[in-house]
């Protein structure tokens, strides 16, 4: 299959990206990252969750970082949501859209959402209804589906089973998230394969997390299967807090760079977006993890 001529990038920098960040990080610099980011031409940020704030502390502003935002017409502005009561916290700030997340693995999604995978598509139930009734977009998550960090192996079966569990319940599209890092390009290839039979490539998207340094070649293999949504984090921030050594998403920065190298669509500046990536490192005090920001910045 060809390349896809344009590609919809899913911006989770301020949400992936800062939730496992220990240190204190100011609510102002959370909406300014925010506003850097739509600044450099994204049009899609992941702007925070709704979780219970005693496990995932560093999202507990949310609902400030939401409310504070300089919206601008277009952009939508998501946040991850575990369950009803998430999303009621979502919606009251004026979150566009919303996120659940599942895992292809028993042991991380005890770890990650204090239940198993069919409790977990219950519980998404009450919350999908609600978000049908308020026409509010529901994305679906699923996490270790290259491996997990409890369990190792993962069957691209079983996430192709839980994809279409997740597009039955009225999820409009399946993020992939090698949460761990671990997949390499030809696994990914084959589990976008194997999902591709049951479900439209249109809905499935890749979220690849660069532990092993393999999110770009992974990317690229994906964009070969006919991919053309790829989530990333400005910096190459991130990491899970239920998914210890997990290191950041792969980096905005050089996935655009890729996308320009491919003649590519996407609709953002990498000079803006270098500077988005550079200012929310200098805030947490640590070097851009992103290469291309690096060797631009010199
Ligand atoms: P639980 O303890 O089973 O929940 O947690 P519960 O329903 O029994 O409620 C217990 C308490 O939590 C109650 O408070 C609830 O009110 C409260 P208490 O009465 O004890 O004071 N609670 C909430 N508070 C605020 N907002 C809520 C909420 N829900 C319950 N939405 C729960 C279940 C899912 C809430 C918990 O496990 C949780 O918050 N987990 C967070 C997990 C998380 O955020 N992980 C990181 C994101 S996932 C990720 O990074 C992967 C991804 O990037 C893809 C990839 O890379 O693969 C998406
Ligand atoms: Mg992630």
């Amino acid at each position: 299959m060809s390349l896809p001529k344009q590609v919809r990038i899913v911006e989770v920098g301020p949400r992936d990206g800062l939730q496992n960040e220990k240190q204190a990080i100011p609510t102002s610099a959370k909406i300014q990252l925010i506003e850097n980011l739509v600044d450099a031409g994204l049009h899609y940020i992941e702007a925070g969750s709704f979780v219970n704030p005693k496990w995932v502390p560093q999202m507990a502003d949310s609902g400030e970082v939401f409310s504070g935002i300089a919206r601008k017409q277009g952009v939508t502005y998501a946040a991850l949501t575990p369950n009803l009561q998430g999303y009621e916290r979502a919606i009251a700030v004026g979150a566009n859209e919303v996120a659940i997340f599942a895992a292809a693995s028993e042991a991380f999604s005890q770890k990650n959402i204090n239940c198993s995978i069919a409790e977990s598509i219950a519980r998404f139930e009450t919350l999908i209804s609600a978000a049908k009734k308020q026409q509010i977009p529901v994305r679906g998550y699923i996490s270790c589906v290259a491996g997990c960090p409890y369990a190792g192996k993962v069957d691209p079966n079983i996430v192709a089973g839980i994809a279409n569990d997740l597009l039955a319940l009225g999820c409009y599209e399946i993020s992939l998230g090698d949460t761990i890092g671990v997949g390499t390009a030809g696994q990914i290839k084959q589990l976008v394969e194997i999902l591709a039979r049951t479900i439209p490539i249109e809905k499935i998207a890749v979220h690849m997390h660069d532990t092993y340094g393999q999110a770009l070649a992974n990317i690229y293999a994906a964009l070969e299967t006919g991919v053309s949504v790829i989530d990333s984090s400005v910096a190459g921030l991130g990491g899970c807090p239920y998914a210890v050594g997990a290191t950041g998403n792969v980096a905005t920065e050089d996935v655009v760079y890729l996308l320009n190298g491919l003649g590519i669509e996407h609709g953002i500046d990498l000079e803006k977006l270098i500077y988005a990536g550079n200012t929310i490192s200098n805030v947490l005090g640590k070097p851009t993890n992103s290469r291309v920001a690096r060797a631009l910045s010199k």
